[in-house]
């Protein structure tokens, strides 16, 4: 068992799941409020997964093996080998949990590829050649200093399984001492850039910040569909449960300390840079 179930045991705080307040879903079967945070749950822990696999560990372990062009030196390639292992483990344990509340819940594992990855795999595609080495980093760096909501308010909310709280907090605790580490990475990162590869890459850096953070409308589309709802329903629930304005807003609170270290070093000094953070919202409440 992963916990005593109690009388409002929810697998996942519904504030962060906007879809499970649209009156459809509330209206729908019994049931289907429960089956969309147990699977907006999966996602989560597959979501994390796939970034420590995919986006952190890559970086990492190249760091870690002095293949990285940035001259770390040696306690921060040691310190690379260390976050290696803590992002193997977040890796190894948000899948175990996805599997034991699968077995708990009754609630078949569905995971698909989260949408970030295509995303990544698009912007790549598009960047000028002389920036593909650069964009891992730059979203490692991203991911691992902007503060998610879930890792912040999970672990005090009392209402989800121990187990989930547990590990949450874990990898919140890992992740703050990561978020210190990048910071510095940025400063080398930064100024290993020549003039011409800083200019085309900062107008990238905000397309790479939302990429990490957007809702991923595909997974909660699914999950509705197989919760039982219409296309059409699934359509309404979708446009209604994320305004514009509030995912903007939401982005750009999730970012203010990454925004705030790329303004540090000099990022956003480029104007076509600034422009394209003013364009999505990211500097909204920011002093510059
Ligand atoms: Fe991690
Ligand atoms: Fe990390």
């Amino acid at each position: 068992m992963l916990s005593q179930p109690a009388e409002d045991q929810v697998y996942f705080p519904p504030e962060l799941v906007p879809v499970v307040s649209h009156p459809i879903v509330r209206d729908a079967a019994p049931g289907t409020v429960h089956r969309v945070l147990v699977e907006r749950l999966f996602h989560y822990l597959h979501f994390t997964t796939e970034l420590e696999s995919v986006a952190v560990l890559p970086v990492t372990v190249d760091i870690s093996r002095g293949r990285d062009d940035l001259d770390l030196g040696a306690a921060m390639r040691e310190d690379a080998f260390k976050i290696s292992t803590d992002e193997t483990w977040h890796a190894q344990f948000s899948h175990d949990l996805m599997n034991q509340v699968s077995a708990e819940t009754g609630i078949p594992l569905r995971t698909v590829e989260p949408t970030f990855l295509r995303r990544l795999e698009d912007v790549r595609a598009l960047m000028e050649p002389e920036l593909r080495g650069a964009q891992s980093l730059a979203f490692c760096i991203v991911s691992e200093t902007l503060i998610s909501a879930i890792l912040a308010d999970l672990p005090q909310d009392r209402r989800l399984p121990a187990a989930v709280r547990d590990l949450i907090r874990d990898h919140a605790e890992d992740e703050g001492r990561h978020h210190a580490y990048f910071r510095s990475v940025l400063k080398y990162f930064w100024h290993s850039l020549s003039p011409d590869q800083r200019r085309l890459l900062g107008p990238w850096l905000p397309e790479l910040v939302t990429i990490f953070l957007e809702p991923d409308y595909p997974a909660a589309a699914r999950s509705l569909l197989a919760a039982g709802l219409t296309t059409a329903q699934t359509e309404a629930v979708l446009a209604e449960s994320y305004p514009a304005e509030t995912v903007r807003a939401s982005i750009a609170d999730a970012s203010r300390t990454t925004v705030r270290y790329f303004a540090e070093i000099g990022a956003l000094d480029d104007p076509a840079t600034l422009d394209a953070f003013h364009a999505r919202g990211l500097t909204d409440g920011l002093a510059l």
